[in-house]
């Protein structure tokens, strides 16, 4: 048990209402939260994000080393781009002893899947191919709905193109579930009523900012149940919820519920990630954002001319004041898109960060590198994405079967 979950076992400090910083957010317990300049919810990111000061906010933990050892190897952890979580150590107990334990990360199709989106897939499916973990990957198409200038159709467009990226990521279909809200409401939405009667509408507003229609409201409810999933279907269980971290207001809506009678469940756990930065600066990767990002279906050389003309330089402004000076690779979005992701040889990356600094690497040549290996990396994926027969086909063996159903209550006989 953390601090954290000893304050949300009272009625006064909840994991929710430990938010703050919305629009419409009151501070909660946090009463400094306010004199940052940073908003960070699942509906808006803005400003420059404190990291640190955000665990405070939320009431995070920082990973520790020991955590990261336990997991499965992988860049996005080892360099703590998954920097925080909530309840890791029970997930990874259970992975060590082999115990059922799952992860849920999800996907809003509001736009075509960006290079930072992809990256808790890859991170689950590395999990799933090492400890076995039942992954759960739900589509909040009724979300995006709610909350964009869209139509049905273009979002129902837009699931179908995103389903065939998380396709392409090569889950197990015997241990990986696909739910689609809409299409799968029966299966959702018993549970989310069940939810729903349990959130308060204070609790909404305080949590996510004021919701601009009664939809949003409800939502909350709705990623709850997806987060609940697992344990639903597969008995009381540690689950991890990787995600960017302005989805953890959602982990502590449905931590908040999961501590109540009504759920035979743990509260699910999370990792929580940083923004991959955009191509012209810091902030997050965002379809929604003005800034063009890398979209997993750019023609590589068309990713290629995006990392030239468009990735902040933490360079010089010529080649003499580079060679003499040297650049700055915390601020070179080419250098974080290989820190990030690109690049997972350790050694590589810091020689590259090394020389970059010394001057020897100039801003042209690291955008080179690093345009190389996002080349490699959607070659690959497009790879796997062309390789998928029909979508309904490929999607079969991932989605709930009608016994799975029956359980989540989507049957009357
Ligand atoms: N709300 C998430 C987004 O906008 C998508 C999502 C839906 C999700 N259900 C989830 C993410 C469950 C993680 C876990 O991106």
């Amino acid at each position: 048990m953390t601090d954290a979950d000893d304050a949300d076992s009272t009625a006064s400090a909840t994991d929710a209402n430990a938010s703050a910083g919305g629009p419409n957010g009151p501070t909660g317990t946090e009463a400094s939260a306010a004199d940052d300049d940073f908003t960070v919810t699942p509906y808006a990111v803005e400003g420059e994000v404190d990291y640190g000061r955000l665990l405070e906010r939320f009431g995070a933990d920082r990973l520790t080393d020991e955590q990261v050892e336990r997991f499965p190897d992988h860049p996005l952890l080892r360099r703590r781009i998954y920097y925080a979580g909530r309840d890791v150590d029970q997930f990874l107990d259970a992975a060590e002893a082999g115990e059922t334990h799952s992860i849920v990360t999800g996907r809003g199709p509001s736009g075509p899947m960006h290079l930072g989106h992809v990256m808790p897939f890859y991170l689950a499916k590395r999990i799933q191919d090492e400890t076995g973990a039942r992954v759960f990957v739900p589509l909040s198409d009724d979300e995006k709905y709610l909350l964009k200038e869209q139509s049905s159709d273009e979002i129902r467009e837009h699931a179908r193109d995103n389903l065939k990226d998380l396709l392409a990521v090569g889950f197990d279909p015997e241990r990986t579930r696909f739910v689609i809200d809409g299409p799968d409401a029966d299966a959702v939405y018993p549970t989310a009523t069940r939810v729903a009667k349990r959130v308060t509408q204070s609790t909404v507003d305080a949590t996510y900012g004021e919701p601009p229609n009664v939809g949003l409201s409800f939502y909350p409810a709705v990623q709850a149940t997806h987060l609940l999933l697992p344990q639903l279907l597969h008995g009381s269980h540690p689950t991890l919820v990787p995600v960017a971290i302005d989805q953890d207001p959602h982990v502590r809506v449905c931590r908040d519920v999961a501590g109540k009678e009504a759920f035979d469940v743990q509260k699910p756990g999370a990792l929580l990630g940083k923004f991959l930065p955009s191509l012209d600066g810091p902030g997050k990767m965002s379809a929604s954002d003005d800034a063009p990002g890398i979209e997993l279906t750019d023609d590589p050389d068309d990713a290629r001319d995006k990392i030239a003309q468009y990735t902040y330089s933490g360079g010089r402004v010529d080649v003499d004041e580079h060679r003499e000076h040297g650049g700055d690779p915390e601020v070179d979005v080419a250098y974080q898109l290989l820190y990030y992701f690109l690049e997972p040889d350790d050694e590589r990356v810091e020689r590259l960060a090394r020389e970059y600094r010394d001057g020897e690497l100039l801003s042209g040549e690291l955008k080179e590198i690093a345009a190389e290996r996002l080349g490699e990396f959607l070659r690959d994926h497009q790879r796997r994405r062309a390789a998928l027969g029909p979508l309904a086909e490929e999607l079969a063996p991932y989605r709930l079967t009608d016994e799975e159903r029956a359980r989540l209550g989507a049957t009357v006989v």
